[in-house]
């Protein structure tokens, strides 16, 4: 049942006719106009490149007002989140509706444990990825190649889905740490049941043979926080692709798999190892803030500043002020002094946010332009950025396609397009006019 509600109508007219578009509003004084019947009544689609008017359904997950900078999941501020919660309670939040009571946590945290391992088949495949593989690579492939040891989970039961919820959140985890180690060449290290989500994440991570590693209270919390930041963002490039793959009746690995990739590009999640990478080679190269300012404005170079943009916020990312302040707590708790990357950050960030450009076209740091810096500061490499970004993520891609799956109103995603290519010719009439004979 639609829980928009008909505030008026829009009035178009074409080619001598009038139509009445209804317009919606939702809870937030959001306004749409509803064009479900658009091409049934006028014949015409929509030309909406990047779907950046469109809006593709109704959803009681997450709110962003790009204007005033707020960012909410099921009504609560993300800054309240960050303080209060820890990622299993927001992952719980995102996916169920509510927050969860004390005993409903411990059953959920215990799903966490009772689904942590990996089928040991499962293992074997990281031996034979080449060493350079990139851990968003591996990610992918493991979380779609979780759906054939786990077939019957393909079935539409709420019991089954719950199941494959626990086991993809867990397991996520896990695949992402046995990604690094494959990177590094150690040993894996498997998941305990005596530690909380983040901290048997570290613990896979850093703890090797010769190592006895204790997760530090800082950098966990810290972890929390940055994975909370990142636990949803409404229709984003990777949401939508989880829920148009979703649309189609694929399986929940196979839909979360789709979005993994969707979410390594440069544009969007990958920003962050793009923004490490860029302050590197500027600190090593000398190349000062204002001439990585110049060459973002210079349409002709090619190069974008990453960690600076977006598609909905027209203001400060709410959650790239939040990761700044993590980002310094965890710096100066790691190494008790400045960090000359953050420094270099910082001055770049009060550059770009001097310059007209970037004033003109309301460019300010997003989530990514602080979140590197703090991974790095945990000691996680550069490419394994965006898999953190990806754990973070996945409550969100869970919530996201369990609400289309039981919305009535959604269909398969199937968008139009104005065609623009050759009219009709027919084979005969080319190869007449090739200039070869057979
Ligand atoms: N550096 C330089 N110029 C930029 C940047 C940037 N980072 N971002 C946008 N612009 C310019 C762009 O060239 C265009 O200029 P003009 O009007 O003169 O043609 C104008 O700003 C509008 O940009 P757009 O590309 O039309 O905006 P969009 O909404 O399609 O793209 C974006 C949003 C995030 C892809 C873009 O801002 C960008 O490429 N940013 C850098 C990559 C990045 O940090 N991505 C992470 C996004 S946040 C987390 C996530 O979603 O994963």
């Amino acid at each position: 049942m639609s829980l928009t509600k008909k505030i008026g109508d829009a009035r178009l007219t074409y080619d001598g006719c009038d139509y009445n578009i209804p317009v919606l509003e939702g809870t937030e004084g959001e306004r749409a106009l509803d064009i479900q019947s658009l091409r049934k009544n006028t014949g015409l689609v929509t030309f909406d490149p990047g779907m950046v008017n469109t809006g593709v359904g109704e959803s009681n997950i997450t709110f962003v007002d790009g204007n005033k900078g707020i960012l909410r999941y099921r009504g609560y501020d993300i800054e309240d989140l960050a303080e209060h919660c820890s990622f299993l309670e927001v992952a719980y939040l995102l996916v169920h509706g509510f927050l969860p009571t004390p005993s409903e946590y411990n059953a959920f945290s215990t799903q966490m444990n009772l689904h942590s391992m990996l089928h040991e088949n499962m293992r074997n495949f990281f031996a034979l990825y080449p060493d350079h593989a990139h851990p968003m690579a591996i990610l992918s492939a493991m979380v779609v190649s979780l759906s054939t040891f786990y077939p019957e989970l393909e079935t539409e039961m709420t019991e089954a889905i719950d199941i494959t919820v626990a086991r993809l959140l867990s397991k996520l985890r896990t695949i992402a740490a046995f990604s690094y180690k494959k990177y590094m060449g150690h040993p894996i290290v498997y998941p305990r049941s005596d530690l909380r989500y983040c901290e048997n994440f570290l613990n896979m991570m850093f703890r090797t043979p010769v190592n006895d590693y204790v997760p530090d209270p800082v950098v966990t919390r810290a972890l929390n926080q940055l994975l909370i930041l990142h636990a949803d963002h409404e229709q984003n490039c990777s949401t939508s692709v989880v829920r148009a793959v979703g649309s189609s009746r694929a399986n929940l690995y196979a839909s979360i798999s789709a979005g993994v990739c969707a979410l390594w590009g440069p544009l969007h999640g990958g920003a962050n190892q793009k923004v490490l990478e860029v302050l590197e080679d500027a600190i090593k190269t000398g190349t000062s803030p204002k001439a990585l300012v110049e060459r973002a404005k210079d349409k002709s170079s090619n190069f974008r500043l990453f960690g600076f943009g977006h598609r909905v916020y027209k203001t400060y990312d709410p959650r790239a002020r939040v990761a700044s302040k993590i980002c310094k707590q965890v710096i100066s708790h790691a190494s008790g002094k400045d960090d000359p990357l953050l420094d270099y950050a910082q001055e770049l960030e009060a550059t770009a946010m001097a310059d007209s450009y970037f004033q003109d076209r309301h460019l300010y740091p997003n989530v990514d332009f602080y979140t590197g810096l703090a991974y790095r500061a945990m000691g996680i490499p550069v490419n394994m950025f965006t898999v953190m970004f990806a754990i973070g993520r996945l409550p969100g891609w869970i919530a996201q396609w369990l609400e289309q799956r039981d919305d009535e109103i959604q269909r398969i995603v199937r968008p139009r397009q104005v065609y623009v290519g050759p009219e009709s010719r027919t084979v005969a009439e080319t190869i007449s006019q090739k200039p070869y004979k057979e």
